[in-house]
């Protein structure tokens, strides 16, 4: 059962005993957010989860608990465009759209090359179109590679991505884009009526979808390893297979969640800061990802111009 579905559960009859007694004596929302994601945690180590993991026809029966009946009166929100903000990605060295070719630029597609070849290439496991960008600490440049293979991606003709912002208790996507925030992951996961597609955003990059990190929750990023979000995951994968969809995520070390995360990801990017992650920092946060699902490692922020990239398969 998901955590969705239990907090629905464990709240039904609570809002009924409230029409009874008092509120104060009823435990309130975030205490069943609390429990429903302890229950969750302690159902994904159980062998039943693994199996489950393990099984793809039983994912469709999984797909199918979590569709939720939209209620009555709840309206798809009118499509919107988000503008991203050019000077901005100019000021960060970023990619900026329409612009003369850069080293970074041409360091990024050749990356995406390769992300791309490995989505094509059918392969048992995690789906290959999800693609985890992370490192080992705080402020290697996750955010920054994210975006720039996501933009590069974008602007390749009948090529569709798909950005999500999963550094949920620390999303810099909007900022790093001059975006107003919006409702996204964290709302898909806690509130039953929105459905992925409602928050959801096109932008005016290509072919560039965002998914922002949604509504701040004290439990955001053990959220990231729920059962609710393996769902999302298997979920995004399967209705969106034509795309790539890129994970901006938490420091691996940081955050035991990143791992579990990675895990549910066909491929997995680990950057690494040049001149400053250390051989033991990286064998650390390498040890803590399947290897199998490792695409590559990339290098990031090194000193010589055009050769700040550098992306090499690993395993
Ligand atoms: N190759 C690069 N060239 C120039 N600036 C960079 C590069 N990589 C990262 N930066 C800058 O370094 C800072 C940290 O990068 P970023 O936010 O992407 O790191 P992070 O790993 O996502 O950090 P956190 O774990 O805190 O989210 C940002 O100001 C970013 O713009
Ligand atoms: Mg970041």
């Amino acid at each position: 059962m998901s955590i969705i579905e239990r907090v629905a559960e464990l709240l039904g009859p609570i809002e009924r005993s409230n029409a009874k007694s008092s509120a104060s004596s009823a435990p309130n929302e975030l205490d069943l957010i609390e429990r429903a994601v302890r229950e969750s945690d302690e159902a994904s180590r159980s062998p039943e989860t693994r199996e489950y993991a393990a099984k793809p026809e039983t994912h469709a029966v999984a797909l199918q608990l979590k569709a939720k009946p939209r209620p009555a009166g709840l309206t798809k929100r009118p499509s919107r465009t988000l503008i991203v903000d050019r000077h901005r990605l100019q000021r960060q060295g970023m990619i900026v759209p329409d612009s003369k070719r850069t080293p970074m630029a041409e360091c990024f597609r050749r990356i995406k090359r390769q992300i791309l070849a490995n989505a094509a290439k059918s392969k048992v496991g995690a789906p290959a179109n999800l693609v985890l960008v992370t490192s080992a600490r705080a402020g290697e440049g996750k955010t920054f590679c994210a975006i720039n293979l996501a933009i590069s991606i974008a602007l390749e003709i009948d090529r569709t991505v798909l950005l999500v912002d999963a550094d949920v208790a620390k999303p810099s996507v909007p900022q790093a884009l001059g975006l107003k925030v919006e409702q996204g992951l964290m709302d898909v996961l806690l509130d039953r009526r929105i459905d992925l597609a409602d928050v959801l955003w096109n932008t005016d990059i290509g072919r560039l979808t965002i998914l922002q990190a949604g509504t701040a929750h004290q439990h955001a990023t053990e959220l990231l390893a729920s059962d609710a979000m393996r769902l999302l995951l298997l979920e995004m994968a399967e209705r969106y297979h034509d795309r790539i969809v890129i994970f901006d995520s938490p420091p691996v070390l940081a955050a035991s969640e990143a791992g579990a995360l990675a895990s549910q990801m066909g491929q997995v990017v680990m950057v690494v800061e040049a001149g400053k992650t250390s051989d033991a920092v990286l064998k650390a946060a390498l040890g803590v990802i399947e290897s199998s699902n490792i695409a590559g490692l990339l290098l990031n922020k090194g000193d010589r111009p055009g050769h700040d990239y550098d992306y090499g398969g690993y395993g």
